[in-house]
């Protein structure tokens, strides 16, 4: 059953592009909606125009960087400690570096944010996610996923080894979009016969500020095709709302399902994704935080 009652919604990511106009739309269902990115004037000043926008719009912006294990720990601590249940789980936070580099983890950054960042952010607020009538959770990937080809886990931890190539952080920047894709596979696959359904999707090539460092020629030509955020946003929004949706585990592009690159599909890949980011991570059962919300150690081997 759909609730009708008052629905709350987490987005990572909604101070810009995408997310931002997820939220404007959320809102605008009558959502609550809980906001988390890292800059906190620019995801303030976002809300504040939102809610000049909608007055009495329900709306909060939490400062995590995605790429912080410990960080995602505290905000879902915060936010089971305020919150008892959401109903779309949007994690859209992502970016392109044009230099590759290490998070905290020793992880390649896009990485760390995109992929383990979520992870963790899932498995904190599963239970949240689980209590609401019709939980969903969207992931934003990309077409970009194609560009990883297959998944190399060797260059996780050493992205420095191919920073002088021109094309590696595509190839990373690919990679992370292709980890989004299978982590969706996985955990439908886990969840089958629960009330939660998790997709993700790709958003088509969107005018936004995650162009800002991809290279000048490369921008030139892509320009001219970008769409809109709001376009961008709409398939997020179906996949998080629309009470006619009934799949899981599959990859939308404009309302409809796609296939995906071979190995987005591979469920041996998924599942080995699966276990290395929760040796990564330190948890030990996936969606079952000890004692509400377990303290994940991440391992810096
Ligand atoms: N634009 C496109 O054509 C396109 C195409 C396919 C897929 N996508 C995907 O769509 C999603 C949204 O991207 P966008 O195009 O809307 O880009 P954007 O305008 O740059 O917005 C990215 C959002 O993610 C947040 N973010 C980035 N790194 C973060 C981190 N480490 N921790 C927490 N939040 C972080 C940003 O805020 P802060 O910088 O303040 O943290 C911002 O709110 C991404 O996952 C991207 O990969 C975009």
């Amino acid at each position: 059953m759909f609730p009708t009652s008052p629905r709350r919604a987490l987005v990572t990511g909604g101070s810009a592009g995408i997310g931002k106009e997820t939220v404007k739309a959320l809102v605008a269902k009558g959502y609550e909606v809980i906001v988390a990115a890292r800059d906190a004037a620019k995801g303030e000043a976002v809300l504040n125009a939102i809610r000049a926008e909608h007055p009495g719009a329900q709306l909060s912006f939490h400062a995590l960087d995605m790429s912080q294990p410990d960080a995602v720990v505290a905000f879902a601590q915060q936010v089971q400690a305020r919150w008892d249940r959401i109903d779309a789980l949007v994690l859209n936070a992502g970016l392109f570096t044009p230099q590759l580099r290490t998070g905290v983890t020793g992880h390649e950054f896009m990485f760390a944010t995109t992929h383990l960042g979520h992870f963790a952010l899932t498995h904190q607020l599963l239970p949240l996610v689980e209590a609401a009538p019709a939980g969903r959770i969207v992931v934003t990937s990309s077409v970009a996923h194609f560009f990883a080809g297959g998944f190399d886990f060797g260059s996780l931890r050493e992205p420095s080894s191919s920073t002088f190539l021109m094309v590696a952080p595509f190839v990373a920047y690919g990679r992370s979009k292709l980890a989004n894709l299978l982590f969706v596979r996985e955990l439908a696959r886990r969840l089958q016969g629960s009330k939660v359904l998790v997709n993700s999707f790709h958003p088509g090539s969107v005018k936004t500020e995650i162009w800002r460092g991809t290279p000048g020629l490369f921008n030139a030509l892509i320009s001219p095709g970008l769409i809109s955020e709001r376009e961008g946003a709409q398939t997020q929004v179906f996949l998080a709302t629309d009470p006619s949706l009934a799949q899981s585990g599959q990859h939308w592009f404009r309302k409809k399902i796609e296939q995906g690159s071979p190995a987005s599909r591979n469920p041996e890949l998924a599942q080995r994704l699966w276990d290395y980011s929760e040796q990564a991570l330190g948890i030990r059962r996936f969606g079952r935080p000890q004692g509400g919300v377990e303290l994940v150690r991440a391992r810096r081997a």
